[in-house]
């Protein structure tokens, strides 16, 4: 029997590079020797997204970017979280068996508390019981995330561990995974925090990025007048730099440059021109894929129709035994 693996995507605008490195190159790689589940996370993008105008191009949109990046619709089930009204009610059972307190201390409720003061729902504060929910439906063993979803996989474990020891033993405790390594966090190009959706634009490359919006963002990123003296101590921003060419040139490329650092003869601006280069050969055949699947409707509802109906029977046989060990039979 194949394990079980299950991630999610928030529809809450195009996908970057970020979303690429930390999970969907992961994704690609899985859907070969595991049983895959993926969805796009649309009740989730309620908790900050309240207005809902543009949620069905948005979520069209999640599904076309991930399957121009290699994702085979044949291969896994690829569907909207919505599409499943068993999460929702095993989030309910979940809810019972999560804190106020834990739930208040989780670093993406503060973060989102800060940068959106008027509207601290409870939604939001259960975000990570929705989450596992999503996870512990199909009863996952792996997850691959990035890094900044690691504190939401160790409250799924717990939210899962306090189910089994309570009701009987179902749910494994599903571990975050990227190949070989620790997960990834791929860093924002203006040296603050990690790539992401909603903070600043310019400092992140989108998935749909045209060449030339591609090459002002990467020559825009932050540098210095370089090292004055051999083997100085490389600054957080321009390793930043050097992450973001390991993860899209080839080999020799980033010696050439780690040597000329070294030596204190580097020009960041021809280290830029090559990044932006590599980063336009990356990004574009994804593009370009991604725009002729958005605008094939009829084949991306079909999809999440076919995904839907994969998902649902193993979220059916989860909540079916949910209730039943919950002792929710009356008849
Ligand atoms: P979301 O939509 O913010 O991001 C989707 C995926 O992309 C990864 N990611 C990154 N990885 C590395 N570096 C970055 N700069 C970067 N930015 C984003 C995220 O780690 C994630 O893997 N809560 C989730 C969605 C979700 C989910 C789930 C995931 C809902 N239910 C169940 C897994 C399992 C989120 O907001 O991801």
């Amino acid at each position: 029997m194949k394990e079980i693996v299950v991630s999610g995507i928030r529809p809450t605008g195009h996908l970057h590079l970020g979303n690429y490195f930390g999970a969907m190159r992961n994704y690609v790689r899985m859907q070969e020797e595991y049983n895959c589940y993926f969805f796009v996370a649309d009740w989730h993008s309620l908790t900050t997204h309240p207005d809902t105008s543009e949620l069905r191009d948005s979520v069209l949109g999640v599904l076309a970017e991930n399957i121009a990046a290699g994702l085979d619709p044949e291969k896994v089930a690829l569907y909207a979280q919505s599409a499943l009204p068993e999460i929702a009610e095993l989030y309910l059972y979940l809810n019972m068996l999560a804190y106020k307190g834990e739930l208040e201390k989780t670093t993406t409720f503060k973060d989102k508390v800060r940068q959106n003061p008027d509207n601290v729902n409870a939604g939001l504060l259960t975000y990570p019981v929705l989450m596992a929910a999503d996870i512990l439906i199909h009863r996952a063993a792996y997850v691959p995330v990035g890094k900044d979803q690691e504190q939401h996989l160790e409250m799924a474990r717990n939210f899962a561990q306090r189910f089994n020891y309570r009701y009987t033993e179902l749910f494994p405790e599903p571990q975050a995974f990227n190949f070989g390594s620790d997960l990834v966090k791929v860093p924002s190009l203006d040296g603050t925090g990690k790539m992401s959706k909603s903070e600043n634009q310019l400092a992140t490359l989108y998935l749909v990025d045209s060449d030339e919006m591609i090459r002002k963002k990467v020559m825009k990123a932050k540098t210095d007048a370089g090292p004055t003296e051999p083997n100085s101590t490389m600054p957080d921003y321009i390793q930043n730099l050097f992450m973001l060419m390991e993860l899209v040139s080839d080999r020799g490329t980033v010696e050439k440059f780690r040597n000329d650092f070294n030596g204190a003869s580097i020009r960041y601006g021809d280290l830029k021109k090559a990044l932006a280069e590599d980063m336009v050969r990356f990004i574009a055949p994804i593009r370009e894929k991604a725009a002729a699947i958005y605008a094939d409707k009829d084949y991306l509802r079909r999809v999440l129709s076919n995904g839907a109906e994969k998902a649902h029977e193993s979220a059916r046989k989860t909540i079916e035994e949910t209730r039943r060990l919950v002792g929710l039979r009356y008849f």
